[in-house]
């Protein structure tokens, strides 16, 4: 019987022993499609025969994660500096278990990592909470072998289901925000969010093929953030 925790992707005898997983990373605007998608290129890189494992930050579910919950419903206030450590924190939880996941030739497809990190809180134009203040605590964290932008323009986003609930979910700080990932333009693979579904999907599997056969063919090795 299936029930909700089961994994969907279990772990299968790998086509090739040794070889380490792959790192990819979907980042972008609220309600840009970023769960859909992750999970779309979950079952079809499982279906490739790629072990898959799955992330998302925040992860709500661990006591950083459940503060972070908090906050982002407009439960519990926090100074801009204590949100972001708390947001770097909750990817720092997760860094071992990203490094021995890939090491056993698991690929993990993530749901926002630190480039959302970075710009929400810059995006909050706290004049001492600066982009490069934002990076440090990030610094060292496993760095993906890719990083799609899902970009959708705001007024886009805004149209889809569910836009609103939470803090970040304001048009304005979207604007800001989509400002701020184009400053990493150059770490990341930019995909246009607003077409359909498959499409998107598409555009995806094109932009991480190149990677996929890098790292699966032995040429790339785990980087770590830089400074
Ligand atoms: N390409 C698309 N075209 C139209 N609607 C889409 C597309 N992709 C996703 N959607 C719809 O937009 C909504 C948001 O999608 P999804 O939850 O995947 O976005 P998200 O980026 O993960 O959002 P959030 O930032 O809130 O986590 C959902 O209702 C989804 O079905
Ligand atoms: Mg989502």
């Amino acid at each position: 019987m299936s029930t909700l925790s089961e994994d969907p992707w279990p772990w299968k005898e790998p086509k090739t022993i040794g070889q380490r997983g792959a790192f990819i990373v979907i980042e972008g605007l609220d309600r840009a499609g970023k769960t859909t998608q992750v999970k779309r290129l979950c079952d079809k890189l499982y279906s490739q025969g790629h072990n898959i494992k799955t992330l998302r930050f925040p992860d709500r579910t661990s006591p950083i994660g459940k503060m972070i919950d908090s906050y982002l419903q407009s439960q519990t206030e926090m100074d801009d500096h204590v949100i972001h450590l708390l947001f770097s924190a909750n990817r720092w939880e997760k860094a071992k278990w990203m490094e021995e996941t890939l090491k056993k030739g698991c690929t993990i497809v993530c749901d926002r990592y630190y480039h959302s990190g970075m710009v929400y809180s810059a995006a909050k134009h706290n004049p001492n909470l600066s982009l490069d203040w934002a990076r440090a605590p990030d610094v060292g964290l496993p760095k993906p072998d890719a990083v799609i932008f899902l970009d959708l323009e705001p007024e886009e986003a805004e149209k889809r289901g569910g836009y609103g609930d939470e803090k970040y979910e304001k048009k304005e700080m979207q604007q800001r925000v989509r400002e701020l990932f184009y400053t990493f333009e150059s770490d990341m693979k930019v995909v246009n969010a607003g077409e359909s579904l498959e499409i998107v999907g598409d555009h995806i599997l094109e932009k991480i093929e190149e990677t996929l056969k890098d790292v699966l063919e032995g040429r790339s090795r785990v980087g770590k953030f830089e400074a």
